[in-house]
């Protein structure tokens, strides 16, 4: 799914830079959505990455998937290990000999987090806290890890500014803070480089339309697909700022990267810096598919009530990312809802 042909920014200089030089990346939660994309984007520029996962949320599949689209010789310097964040002696092994650390793994949705926070603080917050102590004990050159968009909580102040933020809405959004704050102290305390990614509504190939918890697009998708009723929770008014996955893995390959001093133990916000409200994503994901599934003619979602610790608005200044990591998304939310479709059409359609 990556092509690496990002125009603009520091991306290509990036990509180019790795293509001539071979690091070792630990990808953590390398099955899943976000993951299996990053582990097919560095093992086509020639890079070893060891994958770390224990199937929570993601599949086998995905990996299935990124084995075929790198072919044979790239895959060859990929090696998976299935284990669990939460256990320290699986962070340590998996950091071993590791230059760059992407840290995907973490339980998302701030339905599940507000239904079982236990489990998500075990593997959002110990889970991190193992991961950081591996990284730092194995001396890797940088821990780039997924924060997120939640953490503006209850700041009003639209478009979000990277140091300004509210109380969090949600436990998970309390443990993507939380991330934050130990990869800021570990970097006082032991002088580790750290920079976190604050995504914002991240969608595209591979993001699992299955289970209570999906993410909006796969699971409006496989409803319009399935002629199953599609929900909206609210008055569809509710906007995000919608990101597809090409530009998050822009982001990560920038971050560890990124040679400026002033650049490192930073957050960035990971978004196009637009405002899609859920009614106008309904409309554009119809319109992509009432064409190839004429059941959708005349399709109408249903209205629920608005969902608890969902915040009403987000939408991302890019700037910082802009002028400090050189990030330009390469794909606005019309170009990715595009190919995501087309991915979730050949996928959900398999005989
Ligand atoms: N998708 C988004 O819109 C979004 C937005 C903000 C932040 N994030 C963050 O990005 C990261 C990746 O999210 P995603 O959308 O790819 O989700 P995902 O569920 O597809 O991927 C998460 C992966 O982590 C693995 N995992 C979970 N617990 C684990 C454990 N204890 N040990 C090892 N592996 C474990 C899962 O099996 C899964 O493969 C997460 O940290 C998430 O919080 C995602």
């Amino acid at each position: 799914m990556n092509d690496q042909s990002g125009r603009g920014g520091a991306f290509p200089r990036v990509a180019q830079q790795l293509r001539t030089a071979r690091y070792h990346w630990l990808v953590t939660g390398a099955a899943g959505f976000i993951g299996s994309n990053l582990v097919e984007a560095l093992l086509k520029l020639g890079q070893r990455v060891t994958g770390l996962d224990n199937f929570a949320t993601g599949h086998q599949h995905n990996l299935d998937q990124v084995q075929a689209a790198v072919g044979d010789e790239a895959w060859s310097h990929f090696q998976f290990i299935r284990g669990d964040i939460r256990v320290p002696d699986d962070c340590a092994h998996a950091c071993e000999g590791v230059d760059y650390v992407l840290h995907q793994a973490a339980l998302g949705s701030v339905s599940r987090s507000i239904a079982d926070p236990q489990t998500t603080n075990d593997t959002n917050i110990t889970g991190f806290l193992n991961m950081l102590t591996a990284a730092r004990d194995a001396k890797v050159k940088r821990f780039v890890y997924a924060a997120s968009s939640s953490t503006y909580g209850d700041h009003p102040a639209l478009p979000k500014v990277e140091d300004r933020i509210g109380n969090p809405l949600s436990p998970y959004a309390v443990t993507k803070y939380v991330n934050e704050l130990y990869a800021n102290v570990f970097a006082r305390c032991y002088g580790m480089e750290s920079i976190g990614l604050r995504y914002f509504n991240v969608f595209g190939p591979r993001q699992d339309p299955q289970g209570a918890y999906a993410a909006v697009i796969p699971q409006w998708v496989s409803a319009l697909i399935h002629n199953r009723p599609l929900a909206i929770n609210g008055d569809g008014e509710t906007s995000r700022d919608f990101c597809f996955i090409e530009n998050v893995v822009q982001a990560n390959l920038l971050a560890a990267m990124a040679d400026k001093p002033e650049a490192v133990n930073q957050v960035y916000n990971v978004a196009l810096s637009g405002r899609t409200s859920l009614n106008q994503l309904y409309a554009m994901m119809l319109a992509l598919l009432e064409p190839r599934f004429p059941h959708l003619a005349g399709h109408h979602p249903e209205y629920k009530d608005f969902r608890p610790g969902d915040v009403r608005h987000s939408q991302a200044d890019i700037n910082k990312a802009a002028q400090l990591l050189g990030y330009v998304p390469t794909h606005n939310i019309e170009q990715g809802l595009a190919l995501a479709m087309d991915w979730y059409v050949a996928s959900l359609t398999r005989p």
